[in-house]
């Protein structure tokens, strides 16, 4: 195995880092390509810049020198949430989608820089409009299809797209997902605002457009050119906004760039992945989170690769589900996330035989800690004992996988032996005090400087930007997670040090609920709580001092679900008449943490 990124020496000093960076982009088609790389400057003041001169476009990177090269490869499959539901893409046939879809969104008044909103579920349409954005230089807005009309409604009225892109419904595993009437009820709640319109593909023909402003996609697709040229995009323009929640209220929409962030999906998966021309890649992630973004679409399609989307579940309609696609797919490189690991692994009918699974050849992990139970299940159950296990440690803010552990000769790797830095990447390891950490030791996990999938900035909010990420300790990028350096220079990460809660790989912080639950004048204080949960990894205690005698659990769950999403829901509720303080009046959240831990036999 090995990939010409891999060949590379590792880059020491200024002129050969500039070279490397240089290197890197030449992997991907330009229209202009550049002369410049990291014009980026960390500090208070801090600004995000690659490849500022160069120009290019993703979709064209992705598909049209492809399907020029090898138009009847799959490049796409569909797996729909029912079994027997597949649809295969190949190069030429998903290029022609997405001309078709590019030529809709013009028709449809969008253009350059417009921002589009994509609500839908993990089905090629997702990947193809994304695609199709690009093409013509619109930004995506990807917005996950587990959201609540309170979080899209936040998410709308912060991007203010053109267009919002959706379906009727959608099945996930045996639950009905009302698509159109989330979205519907969100526009109806941005009173005031710019009105957006709405696309709809896979109509039932039952929805009335008439009343409201709806378009049916089939009937609109049916007029278009077959040809759309690729719009020439400057590399610093934006390909996308994508939200997560960090340590602020509301969560913030992430900007990534079009140059800095393709030769950073492509360059971080062929370092991780190393793959080989006939690899059928299976990221599990949704569409609408980075993973799905970075793995699940674009990396892939870059390398020419064939990639599956799953719009269902691991569970259904039996734990044997992923087992069976990987079968009957011959799926080759397998992308997971811990929390499902756990669940399949708990039950004797998630187990997969040596049969189901004798196509793979690496096994990935992402979102959360990998514990070493489910690291070790999955090295031998799932890989047979002979597929390399590669946890893997980024985040939504970094564009691409950053820590893995080499794939090279990563059979010896072990659940413990923490994650290996790649030497292009400057981390570093901060006491609280901002010194830093030399040799062994744990710390906040920083980087000194900048690489070409790093974020440009949160959308609409420029210093809240700087604030959150440069200037706690200026000169470095705060990640927010906090890391222990082993002796041989790897990274065992820890955990969050802000308030952000990890729950089954969902961002959710502290404050977001907090902030949702105050909005109402019934509830004087809350205050939500991390705790580890054996299944999700992480899940939310939340502690509640109400105003009103009448207000109940159920009203308190119930918004949260209706504010955020059921995947924020809280694992425990209690209703108290007060909450501890520090000295200095803040809400003493660790003594709350120690009492659910105390309460039910947990540690940490
Ligand atoms: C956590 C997901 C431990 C971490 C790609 C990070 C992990 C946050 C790992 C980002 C891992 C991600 N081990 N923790 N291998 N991977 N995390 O933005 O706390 O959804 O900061 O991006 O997930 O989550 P995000």
């Amino acid at each position: 195995m090995s990939h010409p990124d891999n060949d590379q020496p590792p880059p020491k000093g200024h002129a050969d880092k500039h070279d490397y960076w240089l290197g890197l982009a030449q992997y991907l088609e330009w229209i202009k390509p550049p002369q410049e790389t990291d014009q980026s400057r960390f500090g208070t003041e801090a600004t995000i810049s690659w490849y500022n001169d160069g120009i290019l476009n993703m979709a064209a990177n992705c598909l049209d020198r492809h399907a020029a090269q090898h138009g009847d490869k799959t490049a796409l499959i569909g797996v729909g949430n029912d079994e027997g539901q597949i649809r295969n893409f190949s190069y030429q046939d998903l290029l022609a989608e997405v001309i078709c879809a590019a030529n809709v969104l013009k028709k449809m008044g969008i253009r350059k820089g417009d921002r589009v909103a994509i609500f839908l579920p993990t089905i090629p349409e997702a990947a193809i409009f994304m695609l199709a954005c690009a093409r013509i230089g619109a930004v995506h807005v990807v917005l996950f299809g587990g959201l609540s009309s309170g979080a899209l409604e936040h998410r709308l009225s912060d991007a203010n797209p053109s267009l919002l892109i959706t379906l009727p419904k959608a099945q996930r595993g045996p639950k009905t997902l009302d698509f159109l009437s989330i979205a519907q009820e969100a526009l109806g709640r941005l009173q005031g605002k710019r009105p957006i319109a709405i696309l709809l593909i896979h109509s039932d023909g039952k929805t009335d457009c008439t009343a409201t402003n709806i378009t049916f996609y089939e009937t609109l697709r049916q007029s278009v050119p077959t040809s759309c040229p690729c719009a020439a995009v400057s590399a610093t323009d934006p390909l996308f906004i994508l939200y997560t929640s960090g340590t602020t209220g509301t969560p913030k929409g992430i900007v990534h760039s079009t140059g800095g962030y393709a030769v950073w999906a492509h360059h971080s998966f062929a370092r991780t992945f190393v793959p080989e021309a006939d690899d059928i890649f299976w990221s599990t992630a949704d569409v609408g989170w980075i993973t799905g973004h970075s793995y699940t679409v674009y990396a892939p399609l870059l390398h020419g690769l064939t990639t599956v989307l799953f719009e269902g579940m691991p569970t259904y309609p039996t734990y044997r589900r992923w087992w069976d696609i990987i079968a009957s797919l011959g799926v080759t490189i397998f992308y997971t996330a811990p929390t499902a690991l756990r669940l399949l692994s708990r039950s004797h009918h998630g187990h997969p035989s040596k049969q189901d699974t004798k196509s793979l050849r690496l096994l990935g992990s992402v979102g959360e800690p990998l514990d070493a139970a489910s690291w070790n299940w999955f090295h031998h159950y799932v890989g047979h004992s002979a597929c390399p296990v590669l946890d893997t440690w980024w985040q939504t803010e970094t564009g691409g996988i950053m820590l893995s552990p080499p794939a090279e000769n990563s059979m010896e790797n072990d659940p413990h032996m923490g994650l290996q830095p790649p030497t292009e990447l400057e981390f570093a390891l901060l006491e609280e005090n901002g010194s830093e950490i030399k040799g062994t030791g744990i710390g906040a996990l920083c980087l000194k400087a900048s690489w070409p999938g790093q974020a440009i900035g949160i959308w609409g909010h420029e210093d809240l930007f700087r604030q959150l990420y440069f200037r706690t300790y200026p000169g470095y990028y705060l990640t927010g997670d906090e890391a222990e350096r082993t002796p041989k220079g790897y990274y065992r990460l820890l955990g969050r040090i802000d308030d952000v809660v990890n729950i089954s790989g969902h961002r959710v912080s502290s404050a977001e609920i907090e902030e949702c639950l105050l909005a109402n004048d019934d509830i004087r204080e809350c205050a939500a709580i991390g705790v580890p949960h054996e299944l999700k990894g992480q899940c939310i205690a939340l502690f509640v001092v109400p105003d009103r005698e009448d207000l109940t659990l159920e009203s308190v769950i119930t918004r949260i679900i209706r504010e955020i999403g059921s995947y924020a829901r809280p694992d425990f509720v209690e209703f108290c008449h007060n909450l501890p303080k520090t000295s200095s009046g803040k809400i003493a959240r660790s003594i709350l943490k120690q009492q659910i831990l105390h309460q039910n036999n947990m540690t940490k």
